[in-house]
């Protein structure tokens, strides 16, 4: 058995009603709170309310001009909001968007650089400030990760982010925050965590922990996701507990091609993330199969999904396309979507040899 090592910086507190606790696990003697969320999470659902009552005696300032895929200027615009305000804590409230900006924020507001130049590589000088991240979704894991993507409009990228620094120092995983998801939500967000779940469990960088965490997750979104959406609620909790642990997996396993093979299909057609990472499982998946690579991963992959029918059929089950050209995309645009992921560092994770005609070829194979 290989060594690994294992390093989760962040409390988490589970459970329904715990977001009412936030103000008992506050970092450090923080007085000055900058939530950031998002607008519908602020003005459409109880959690802002939730977390203002629970921060009760601290000075509280919201900035709630997050969208979904937060652009650099967004969190440029945050970073101005924390230190005009001097705040000395960030929430992050809301699903994986409001997290990853308040992570941006944290960071770039104690340095005198632009965020620009921290994700470029600069290395930051200071810790940043802590984070609280509440999600009010159950997907994107980034409760527990220390990471955070953002997407820059000009270069037509998303820029993925990654440093201790930015382990949020509390997660506060409260399902009743999570309940009441509308129904698309609830499934784009699912699909996350069985992506998280399954690139965790493929990625060069698994652990025998993290693919502990990794399975357990994949085995809760097949048992629970259906049921979820329907609004069962013993499911929407362990959908929650499931988006927390592949978390911890990605953490310390990674995603791999079908995240990042994922981000031109949201850039340029507004597929979500979520759903974007999981219609490119299977094909990834066929790819490492003819390549012969991780044979035994696999077989266990595809032995979860067969009383399912498969993969696919799984996620047809659930109203999922999982044709690439159902979402609008053509055959001339696949080069360059393979010529924007083969650049990123998840490729290197990838148990394969991969190439920009490999990844042109899985696209292909998807259309
Ligand atoms: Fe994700």
């Amino acid at each position: 058995m290989n060594g690994f090592d294992f390093h989760l910086p962040t409390k988490i507190l589970f459970g329904r009603g715990r977001v009412h606790d936030i103000g008992s696990h506050v970092p450090g003697a923080a007085r000055r709170v900058l939530v950031v969320t998002d607008r519908g999470v602020a003005t459409r659902t109880p959690a802002l309310d939730a977390v203002r009552r629970g921060l009760e005696g601290h000075d509280v300032r919201v900035f709630d001009g997050v969208e979904e895929n937060p652009c650099l200027a967004t969190v440029e615009a945050g970073i101005k909001e924390a230190r005009d305000f001097g705040a000395q804590l960030v929430v992050g409230l809301g699903g994986g968007s409001p997290m990853d900006a308040a992570k941006g924020v944290a960071l770039a507001a104690v340095h005198d650089g632009a965020l620009r130049g921290l994700l470029a590589g600069d290395q930051p000088s200071r810790r940043a400030l802590p984070v609280v991240a509440v999600p009010t979704t159950s997907g994107t894991g980034s409760e527990v990760t220390p990471y955070a993507v953002f997407t820059d409009p000009q270069a037509g990228n998303k820029i993925g982010y990654g440093h201790p620094s930015i382990f949020p120092a509390v997660a506060i995983v409260d399902p009743d925050l999570s309940a009441g998801m509308p129904v698309t939500v609830a499934l784009n967000t699912g699909l996350d965590v069985l992506a998280h779940a399954l690139e965790a469990y493929l990625s060069t960088i698994a652990s025998p922990l993290s693919d502990t965490l990794a399975l357990e997750a994949s085995a809760t979104v097949l048992a629970h996701l259906a049921p979820a959406i329907r609004k069962e609620p013993e499911s929407i909790d362990r959908m929650a507990y499931a988006a927390m642990l592949a978390g911890v997996a990605i953490t310390h396993g990674s995603t791999i091609l079908p995240h990042i093979m994922g981000y031109p299909l949201t850039m340029f057609h507004g597929v979500p993330h979520g759903r974007a990472s999981a219609v490119l499982l299977a094909p990834v998946l066929d790819f490492l199969r003819r390549a012969g690579r991780v044979p035994e991963r696999v077989r266990t992959i595809d032995s979860l999904f067969a009383p399912h029918g498969g993969l696919p059929a799984f996620l047809n089950g659930l109203g999922v396309p999982t044709r690439l050209s159902d979402y609008g995309v053509r055959e001339d645009e696949l080069l360059a979507f393979a010529r924007k992921t083969i650049v990123k560092g998840d490729v290197r994770i990838t148990p394969a040899e991969v190439t920009v005609e490999d990844l042109a070829g899985i696209y292909r194979a998807a259309l």
